[in-house]
């Protein structure tokens, strides 16, 4: 161990806003640091305020915040403890956002609409984050509205591994539940042996949010084990609708895996209801009891985020974390 080391391991100060707890808890364990104590409250009219406890100068600061509801509450506590951070003279800070919020807004669909991705960016940067590590970014392209270094890691790993120990892979097809999705769930059939891939050909009313049709299944899947990928369930109406078709198409069972599960209604009912035999997704957003159903399955994106810090603390390889991933 070297003095440098030892330095540098004294100035990683790791910070958690209020929205996910649990999550902030099991990434400090890993991590094997506290988490900086700090005062953080709402006033009445719903203003946010935050104070570190501790100094924080010439720190490498990372800080974590999750994404549930009331989702811009928690986007202001973020940037207002970041902007303490600046002020308060940390060396560098990295935002940790495992979910990212307005991801799905990261383009104009129609005239006269904002390009709301692009501000949370602008604003994380404004604030003062030199830096974001997140995971599963809805589109990749979110990753350039930064004007930094983005670390975009990805949970395909920890997903897959789970469905490798839990089910046969012989008659296993990949299934991406829109047109949009399909690349990514082609990287999933090579990294389970070449396995056959099919698609949803999906439509959504621009004008009615969350309103999905899913039309046909585009691809042979009778008979088959499907795994259909997303990067969020939210009302659980792409899902259920996937898995209707599906088992409509001869599936002989259908199986989920999403990187983050918001759950809105009526996500737990739909999802209950619709025939899927399990849904497997990451805790990058608390998953309270109200939300879940039987037949879900939450895995830990705590040690994927703490390896990836520990990467960017030590000036080492977060593109290493990614190797061997089937
Ligand atoms: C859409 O492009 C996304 O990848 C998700 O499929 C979608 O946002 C999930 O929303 P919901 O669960 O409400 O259908």
């Amino acid at each position: 161990m070297t003095a440098q080391w030892i330095d540098n391991r004294k100035s990683l100060m790791f910070f958690s806003g209020r929205s996910h707890p649990e999550l902030a808890e099991e990434v400090a364990k890993e991590l094997k640091v506290p988490i900086g104590t700090q005062v953080a409250r709402s006033f009445a009219n719903g203003e946010s305020y935050v104070r570190f406890e501790d100094s924080v100068r010439g720190s490498d600061a990372f800080v974590l915040q999750s994404f549930p509801a009331p989702l811009n509450e928690w986007l202001m506590e973020q940037l207002l403890m970041i902007d303490a951070l600046k002020r308060g003279s940390a060396k560098r800070i990295t935002a940790i956002l495992p979910f990212y919020p307005y991801a799905r807004q990261d383009k104009k669909h129609r005239g006269r609409e904002p390009i709301s991705a692009r501000l949370v960016a602008d604003l994380f940067k404004t604030a003062g984050a030199d830096r974001i590590i997140t995971v599963d970014l809805h589109a990749d392209q979110v990753q350039g509205f930064f004007n930094g270094p983005v670390d975009h890691m990805h949970a395909r790993g920890t997903l897959s591994e789970y469905i490798k120990q839990n089910y046969s892979l012989d008659d296993l097809a990949v299934v991406s539940p829109d047109a949009g999705r399909v690349r990514v769930a082609e990287k999933w059939a090579d990294g389970f042996g070449g396995k056959p891939l099919a698609f949803i050909h999906k439509t959504r009313d621009p004008l009615v949010p969350n309103q999905v049709t899913s039309n046909t299944v585009v691809g042979d899947v009778a008979g088959r084990t499907c795994v259909v990928l997303d990067d969020m369930i939210d009302t659980g109406g792409t899902i259920a609708g996937a898995v209707r078709l599906l088992h409509e198409s001869g599936a002989k069972e259908v199986v989920v895996a999403a990187t983050h599960g918001i759950f809105s209604a009526p996500a737990a009912e739909r999802l209950s209801s619709c025939g899927v035999k399990e849904v497997i997704v990451t805790n990058t957003l608390p998953i309270p009891a109200e939300k879940r159903f039987p037949g879900l399955t939450v895995l830990s994106i705590a040690p994927l985020l703490a390896r990836t810090i520990q990467e960017v603390f030590e000036n080492g390889s977060v593109t290493s974390l990614f190797d061997g991933i089937a």
